[in-house]
Parts: C-alpha cells; sequence; structure tokens
C-alpha cells in the first residue's frame, strides 16, 4: 500500500492507529518542553507488537533537545535491535491543554525515520495530525521525504569524482 490515508477525525482511524495515537498522547506525559510548551509524544509499534514511547526532551542549550519521535526511534535501535518498526504514531498537546494539536513530523526527525526504513528494509507507516482535526497515516517514511540524502550519496562520491 503506498497511497496516503486522510481521515477528517481521529475516531474514523483505523483501531491499530487510534491505539498508538492514544499511547502517543500518554507518551506526552513524559515529554520535558519547558521551552516551547509543547509536548509531543510518539508510539512506534514493532513486529512482536510491543510499543516504545518516546517524548520531547528539551534543554536550556536549544538546539541540544530531541524530538519525540526520534527519541522513540533510537530508543528501538538501541533497545530492540532486531525488531523492525511496522508504524509510529505521533500526537502533541499544548502544555496545560488535554486536546491534540496538529504535529506533522519535522525534517530532520524524517530523515532520521527514513534511515530505519532504508535498514529494516519494510515500509513504516506514519500517523500525525493534520490542520482541522485532520489525521494522516503516510504509507512510509520515504512518501514523507522524496529525492532525500541518504548513504547512497556517500558511496557514490568516488563515481563521479574518480581518483
Ligand atoms: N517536536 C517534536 O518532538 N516532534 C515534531 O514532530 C515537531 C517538534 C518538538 C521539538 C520541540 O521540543 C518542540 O516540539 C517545539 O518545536
Amino acid at each position: 500500500m503506498n497511497e496516503f490515508i486522510l481521515v477528517s477525525h481521529l475516531e474514523e482511524l483505523d483501531p491499530e492507529s487510534k491505539y498508538l495515537v492514544h499511547k502517543a498522547k500518554e507518551a506526552t506525559n513524559h515529554a520535558y518542553a519547558p521551552y516551547s510548551k509543547f509536548l509531543v509524544g510518539a508510539a512506534a509499534l514493532l513486529e512482536n507488537g510491543k510499543v516504545v514511547i518516546g517524548s520531547n526532551q528539551e534543554n536550556a542549550a536549544y538546539p541540544s533537545g530531541m524530538c519525540a519521535e526520534r527519541v522513540a526511534v533510537f530508543a528501538v535501535a538501541s533497545q530492540f535491535p532486531e525488531q523492525k518498526i511496522l508504524k509510529i504514531a505521533v500526537a502533541a498537546r499544548q502544555k496545560n491543554g488535554k486536546e491534540l494539536v496538529p504535529a506533522t513530523s519535522c525534517g530532520p526527525c524524517r530523515q532520521v525515520m527514513l534511515e530505519f526504513e532504508t535498514r529494516q528494509q519494510v515500509q513504516m507507516q506514519i500517523v500525525m495530525q493534520g490542520q482541522d482535526h485532520q489525521w494522516i497515516v503516510a504509507p512510509s517514511a520515504e512518501s514523507l521525504l522524496p529525492f532525500s540524502f541518504s548513504k547512497t550519496n556517500l558511496t557514490h562520491h568516488d563515481a563521479i569524482h574518480p581518483a
């Protein structure tokens, strides 16, 4: 399946995606975001059925912080190195709010998810909230980052500029 699924409300998502969004929402409770006050959670579904969560972790030295998606993906890579991620959901809310708000993964998170997807050789669906309560199920990380930079760019260097 290589199509984007767009639904106009969370309730219309398939049960598995809805469950993962629920886990991602729970993960926002562990976010550390005193600077942006934008709490993000991510929940990765592994092929063994386990769900690994991540949340954004900010820092007074701003660029030292990390997004929820990358926290989750790196946790999987380091704790469950044999596992593939089948689907990852992202959910966000403001610090004092319960309502989920739009959060479509940033470029660097897409880049990291794409490399993980390439390594595992299985597509990873990405569930995230767009504008106006819409929810998006992207079929793969690749679909969110066309014309991306990858390890092949590094290895082709010699072919383009022979010594
Ligand atoms: N953030 C995420 O965790 N994931 C996203 O997809 C977008 C942004 C975090 C980074 C920062 O801690 C806060 O949200 C505001 O940008």
